[in-house]
């Protein structure tokens, strides 16, 4: 690839450290072709001694993020994990990396940003319009589905406990792994958009929560309860566990974005962009097979 600078906000997290061993492993992006941030350098620091250019920004404190963004022709807004209102802050991403003359951004939104009920959906909306808005020329708005490793990050009791509570019915979602999604976002930068591009990042198979606790059952020796409830009771449920409100809003709308249908699709772009067929459910399941036993004490 040319000489043009590849920058990740987010790179200490998650997804953005495996999409920065994506691009230098499989994308032959060099060190010196990349720029990483995050607000604690001290945590990239392996990537420092590579001779990856690593700088400090902070998308709460707009003042210092011109300056991180400069020299990056292509630029992947990681959406943050903050707690509370994200808005502001990628606003602030957004603004920067305009002012420092990105000439493609990537952001990580989600399936339906306009239409779905999730309590954090208008951030993505908000996010996708400012950088529509702005005067960078090229975008690659990934609306991500969500990641096969909610299960065990967030939402674990499933293992734990046996029981599967949703309200989300016979919703179907084509969910994928956070590998895949940060395959398709290295690809989108190193083959950066001409213009303002939407893609629906899906798994291969859109499927019920019934139909995904069917194959944890068979992969993993489980035996997972369907508790079917109606949102209010769903709710109900979650308020006797003594659960915090936003974390109970966040399940409740969640299942009824998915009984809308609105995590439902195909893998096509997906398959476009990165050249591959994402991960199955039950693949995702058997590699990690051992972990997620952990979790259901099997
Ligand atoms: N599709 C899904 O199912 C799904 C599931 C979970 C999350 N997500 C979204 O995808 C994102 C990436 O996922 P992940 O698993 O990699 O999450 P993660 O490991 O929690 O990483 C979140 C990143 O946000 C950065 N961040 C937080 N506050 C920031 C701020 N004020 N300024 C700049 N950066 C900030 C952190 O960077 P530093 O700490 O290094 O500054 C961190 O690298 C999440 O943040 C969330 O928006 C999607």
């Amino acid at each position: 690839m040319s000489d043009r600078k590849i920058l990740v906000t987010g790179a200490s997290g998650k997804l953005g450290k495996q999409v920065v061993s994506y691009l230098l492993e499989d994308f032959a992006v060099s060190p010196s072709q990349l720029i990483v941030t995050t607000r604690k350098a001290e945590s990239l620091k392996a990537l420092a001694d590579k001779g990856v250019d690593v700088r400090e920004a902070d998308f709460a404190n707009p003042d210092s993020l011109v300056e991180a963004f400069k020299g990056a022709s292509s630029l992947l807004l990681i959406s943050i994990d903050a707690a509370g209102p994200r808005t502001q802050p990628h606003l602030n991403a957004v603004a920067a990396a305009e002012q420092a003359g990105v000439e493609h951004i990537a952001y990580t939104s989600m399936p339906a940003a306009e239409q779905s009920p999730v309590v954090f959906a208008h951030e993505h909306e908000a996010t996708e319009k400012a950088i529509k808005d702005s005067a960078i020329a090229n975008a690659t708005i990934m609306r991500n589905n969500w990641y096969f490793e909610n299960i065990p990050e967030y939402f674990a009791s499933i293992l734990q406990t046996g029981h599967w509570l949703t309200s989300a019915e016979e919703g179907r979602s084509a969910q994928l792994s956070r590998k895949d999604l940060a395959y398709a976002a290295a690809a989108a930068l190193v083959s950066p958009a001409k213009g303002i591009v939407t893609l629906l990042l899906n798994g291969g198979k859109s499927q019920t929560h019934a139909e995904m606790a069917q194959l944890m059952d068979k992969v993993l020796g489980t035996s997972i309860n369907m508790v079917n409830l109606t949102d209010d009771q769903y709710q109900s449920q979650l308020e006797t566990f003594g659960l915090p409100e936003p974390i109970i809003a966040l399940c409740t709308t969640m299942d009824h974005h998915n009984r809308e249908n609105l995590s439902d699709g195909t893998s096509e772009a997906f398959e476009q962009l990165t050249g591959r067929k994402p991960q199955s459910f039950e693949a995702w399941l058997e590699a990690n097979k051992t972990e997620l036993q952990k979790l259901a004490n099997l």
